[in-house]
């Protein structure tokens, strides 16, 4: 197949679409991102990688980091995780308080804030002090991605923290039903940081490849999780990676994914490639407008889907 000229066509396809949907504005630091961008990339198993657009690009991985906190968890706590976080679909939006409050402070996923936000608590009592655990999550990133830039960055992580209210009223809400180990500011601190996080496309496709590869990186041979982890992991993307539009993303491109409000979506084919792409601009229920429609082509095109 000729990745090359299929993401070529893609490209031509949805630009007329990037001045539709809106670039996320309650991160302050944001909301002045150019919504007219794109950058598309494959990342093969033997580390060849297609690229059209600013595949060079920094962006804010935002809630794409949740996929990186869930499998960390995972690896130290196993079964026990899911005593804290469920694996249902909540068919609510990413930072909604209702379902929380029903469901006795147990959020439905790992990647709703309120279970994204739960996860880092996890992971702080494990790693015991913030230090360690922001340190943990970035060598991790460094190792699956095979690069070392990979880096925070303070300003967007200080500007959400400015206007954190909702992500703070969730880790209250799970703190008042003793769902939550830790302080409340502390553990929110190191849930922006690791949105923060700033990759391109190429870093990010790069680093899906353990979870198309049965939880083995294939290009270094190291083992990050088990086989039947990732087979989880991806579920858990299929399901609820695209919060209350989980359905439409799985209906329109058939792939594990999980997006962000940065305008990043990662997906996996397994046992074939991580694919990532990016565009600012978001739809209804916060995923990138025209990054879910590059996807859906792409799986039309090469019949990639999983279905
Ligand atoms: O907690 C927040 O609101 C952001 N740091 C992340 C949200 C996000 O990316 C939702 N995804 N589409």
């Amino acid at each position: 197949m000729n990745y090359q000229s299929i993401l070529e066509e893609i490209k031509e396809e949805v630009y007329p679409y990037l001045r539709e949907g809106k670039v996320a504005n309650y991160i302050p630091a944001l909301a002045n991102v150019n919504p007219e961008q794109f950058a598309m990339t494959l990342t093969m198993f033997d580390g060849r990688q297609y690229s059209v657009g600013q595949a060079d690009t920094l962006f804010s991985i935002q809630s794409i980091s949740k996929v990186f906190t869930f499998t960390l968890a995972l690896k130290h706590y196993g079964l026990e995780l899911y005593e804290r976080i469920g694996r249902e679909p909540s068919g609510n939006p990413f930072n909604s308080l209702v379902q929380l409050e029903y469901e006795s402070g147990k959020p439905r996923n790992p990647f709703i804030n309120a279970g994204a936000i739960n996860v880092t608590d996890v992971l702080l009592t494990y790693f015991k002090s913030s230090t360690s655990t922001s340190k943990k999550i970035l060598d991790f990133m460094h190792a699956i991605a095979d690069d070392t830039s990979i880096a925070f960055n303070d300003i967007v992580a200080e500007s959400e923290m400015e206007h954190g209210f909702r992500n703070l009223a969730l880790a209250n809400l799970m703190k008042s039903f003793n769902n939550f180990d830790n302080d409340v500011m502390e553990v929110i601190k190191i849930y922006f940081q690791h949105c923060s996080i700033e990759m391109n496309t190429k870093m990010l496709s790069r680093s899906m490849l353990y979870l198309a590869n049965h939880g083995v990186d294939p290009i270094t041979g190291k083992t990050y999780i088990t086989s039947q982890q990732a087979k989880r992991i991806n579920a858990v993307m299929l399901t609820c990676g695209h919060y209350d539009a989980s359905g439409d993303f799985a209906f329109h491109v058939g792939l594990p994914g999980k997006s962000g409000v940065g305008g990043g979506i990662v997906a996996v084919v397994p046992k074939m490639m991580g694919i990532a792409v990016w565009a600012p601009a978001l739809n209804a229920q916060g995923n990138s407008l025209v990054g879910t429609k590059a996807l859906e082509l792409f799986t039309s095109k090469t019949g990639l889907s999983i279905f």
